[in-house]
């Protein structure tokens, strides 16, 4: 098969279009003919090196955790699947990924893909989908009545957090610029302030909120500029690095992690037409070491999905 791979960490000339050998179905494995797959910043770290000391890959390493695709090949002591079914899931990011025309996945990690979308769209849900849902309802508990602040909500994880938050009941102010403005909107966002307009603490001087999402890589300075934003005995959670102690707030680093379950939950108001899927970009898998150097220089158009 064909694949997108690099055989040592560095820039995105790193990665190479080549013949790789097709995975089998493990134990406990399905191999999924990949329909579509989506670039993450994670994705991006990974190649670098910088994160080998959580994310150590084998080289050569195929990347891209999250995939849509067909089964093509059921393994040993695997029970629900069978081959032909559509399916979506958030891979394991240090292992051999679904930048490629076919992928090993295990089975505990696979939701049922949505209809209500192409296939390979679906590839822009899985881990952006279950960080927001986290986020919100595991690590801020987010209840109805709650004033919520999505920093960052023009990205892939923002536009889920203002959707969910706002059918959670919640009031949504969401950063965002132009490009985002009028599709936050019509996610539900109550507020929207243009970060390249005006900076985010003149914006909503005097206001604090229940929860604080920061999905901006925002330096030390801007991160405790946030805690300020939060009301007394709230949360401010980040999911780009470290967060300040202070004794007012509840505030943490968080980590999305595989689900099934809750990915099959976001499946499901996809196809209930609740949770709107955004796709800025569809390009072939070739595109991949491009699509790394636009996201490196700030040119990426948003969402991107790759197809093999
Ligand atoms: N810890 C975890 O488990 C975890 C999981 C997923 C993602 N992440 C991280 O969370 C971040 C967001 O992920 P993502 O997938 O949503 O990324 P993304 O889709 O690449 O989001 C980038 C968007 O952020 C917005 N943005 C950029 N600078 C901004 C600023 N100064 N203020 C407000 N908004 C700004 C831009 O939208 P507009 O141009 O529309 O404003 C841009 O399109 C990334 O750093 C990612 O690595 C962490």
């Amino acid at each position: 098969m064909k694949a997108m791979r690099y055989h040592s960490y560095g820039d995105s000339d790193v990665l190479v279009y080549e013949d790789a050998d097709q995975p089998a179905a493990g134990a406990g494995q399905v191999v999924l003919r990949v329909a579509g797959t989506s670039f993450n910043p994670l994705d991006a770290a990974i190649r670098t090196g910088l994160m080998q000391e959580v994310f150590a890959v084998a080289f050569p390493h195929v990347p891209n955790y999250d995939v849509a695709g067909v089964i093509t090949e059921v393994g040993e002591g695997v029970t629900g699947w069978s081959t032909g079914d559509a399916v979506v899931a958030f891979l394991p990011p240090a292992e051999p990924g679904a930048a490629a025309e076919y992928v090993a996945a295990p089975a505990e990690l696979l939701a049922s893909a949505p209809r209500a979308v192409e296939l390979a769209d679906a590839a822009a849900l899985p881990s952006t989908g279950l960080t927001a849902m986290q986020a919100l309802f595991e690590h801020a508990e987010l209840k109805t009545g709650q004033s919520i602040l999505v920093n960052g909500a023009g990205g892939a994880v923002g536009g889920y957090a203002v959707q969910l938050a706002h059918q959670a009941g919640a009031t949504v102010t969401a950063t965002a610029s132009a490009r985002s403005i009028d599709r936050l909107r019509s996610y539900g966002a109550d507020h929207i302030v243009d970060h390249a307009a005006t900076p985010l603490p003149q914006a909503v001087a005097g206001q604090r909120f229940d929860v604080v999402l920061n999905l901006v890589r925002t330096t030390p300075e801007e991160t405790a500029q946030l805690v300020d934003l939060v009301a007394d005995g709230g949360t401010l959670l980040s999911a780009t690095g470290p967060v300040p102690d202070d004794a007012r707030v509840r505030a943490a680093w968080v980590f999305v992690r595989s689900d099934a379950a809750q990915l099959a939950e976001l499946v499901t108001r996809v196809d209930a037409g609740e949770l709107k899927i955004d796709v800025a970009e569809r390009r072939p898998l070739t595109d991949l070491p491009a699509v790394h150097e636009e996201a490196a220089s700030g040119r990426l158009a948003g969402k991107t999905v790759l197809t093999p």
